[in-house]
């Protein structure tokens, strides 16, 4: 029997593509996508009905056979996306032992390997609490799917500062709203308010409004003390709340799908590219989903973007000559470059992905990238020849 390599050269390559989200609307890839999300999903349900006795009664064969059985696809699962590893753009140069090691040491892979941890924990420690918890964290693989989960992360880390400051600002208003508490009502309640970590329980309580209700102020001024202290909670909560909103609403917006190394990779412009060069451009590059027909630049405007087709296909009017441009190409760096108005019209021709890079990003990016910048110069001028060609 010939070995599995011969009989598919580019198997590995293919599953690399499929696993990695190399391409996107890969009919492929999206079928294993949604079976692997229903298998998450479906795995949390078990583990929550498990945990109810009158069900984990009646069913706990089954529920342990399908739990099993998920966790066997996630185990083949994770041993393919290991051994495709070494087809990761990231990591070529490495040899096949090394990219795989360094494969493993990403951060959703080791999502991946937790995933597998309950049941190496149930099976070393039968009567452990701690399993039905671990297999919680499955629900983490979802974030390779969903962009909303993906940027949860990518906001906390944006915003920490402003999250830092909300804590600090919390945390004195709980001191000072003590403080005060203890000053005016400690002597009159000794056993609620009579020293300060009592009166930071209450302060706490009142804050977060979960009670505090059965130490009552029993002064006018300890009542005002109160009603501040409630006041401030509202706003001390509302704060970070509305900078995780925002932030949240801003990455939502500028991801319709999530942008992968190996899409990024892909794209002709970007393949020789180093492998820190490319995980930089995977977190400036927004992505955009169009639908046939949508104008993307119109004639005339002013630049503020350039684009890379990741998916679909678009037509790009001049005025005298109209060109398809397809997956891989880009759009829109002319504008950029001269600082013209656009030279022509580029409408979707189909539901089109498209990678957008901001003016400043651009900009930057010409400055950083030696190679990127000629290449791109290069095609624009040979642009702009066709076009005054064509005149
Ligand atoms: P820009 O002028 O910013 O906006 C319109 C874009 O259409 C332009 O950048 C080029 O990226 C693209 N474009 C213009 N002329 C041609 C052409 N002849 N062939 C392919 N693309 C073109």
């Amino acid at each position: 029997m010939k070995p599995l390599r011969e009989v598919y050269p580019n198997l590995r390559q293919r599953m690399f593509e499929v696993l990695e989200h190399g391409r996107r609307r890969d009919f492929v890839a999206r079928v294993l996508d949604i079976f692997l999300v229903v298998l998450v999903l479906a795995n949390v349900v078990i583990v929550i009905a498990q945990s109810v006795p009158e069900v984990s009664a009646r069913h706990g064969t089954l529920l342990l056979v399908l739990d099993r059985l998920c966790v066997l696809v996630f185990a083949i699962e994770f041993a393919a996306r290991v051994w495709v590893a070494s087809e990761h753009p990231m990591l070529k140069g490495h040899s096949e032992l090394g990219a795989r090691l360094r494969f493993m040491g990403t951060p959703m892979m080791v999502v991946d390997a937790l995933a597998l941890l309950p049941w190496l924990l149930e099976v070393l420690f039968p009567s452990s609490v701690l399993a039905p918890l671990t297999r919680i964290v499955r629900l983490l693989k979802l974030a390779r799917y969903s962009p909303a989960l993906a940027t949860m992360g990518r906001v906390v880390a944006s915003e920490w500062r402003a999250l830092l400051a909300c804590v600090f600002i919390l945390g004195s208003v709980m001191l000072i709203a003590a403080a005060v508490m203890f000053a005016v009502e400690g002597q009159r309640q000794p056993e609620r308010l009579g020293d300060l970590p009592k009166a930071i329980w209450w302060s706490a309580a009142m804050l977060a409004k979960i009670g505090g209700g059965e130490t009552e102020p029993v002064t006018t001024l300890g009542r005002l003390v109160a009603a501040i202290t409630v006041m401030m909670g509202i706003f001390c909560f509302a704060l970070p709340v509305a900078i995780i909103g925002r932030g949240f609403y801003e990455e939502i917006r500028r991801r319709d799908f999530v942008v992968t190394f190996a899409m990024v990779a892909r794209v002709p412009l970007f393949t020789r590219l180093d492998a820190p060069a490319i995980a930089d451009l995977v977190s400036i590059l927004r992505a955009r989903t169009v639908s046939a027909g949508t104008v993307i630049i119109r004639k005339g405007d002013p630049g503020d973007a350039m684009f890379f087709v990741a998916s679909g296909k678009v037509e790009v009017a001049t005025g005298s000559e109209v060109v398809r441009l397809t997956e891989g190409s880009f759009f829109g760096e002319m504008a950029l470059l001269t600082r013209e108005p656009r030279s022509a019209t580029v409408t979707a021709l189909a539901s089109t992905d498209l990678l957008v890079l901001d003016v400043d990003d651009f900009l930057k990016l010409l400055d950083r990238l030696p190679t990127f910048k000629e290449q791109v110069e290069e095609i624009a001028r040979e642009r702009r020849a066709a076009n005054v060609k064509q005149l």
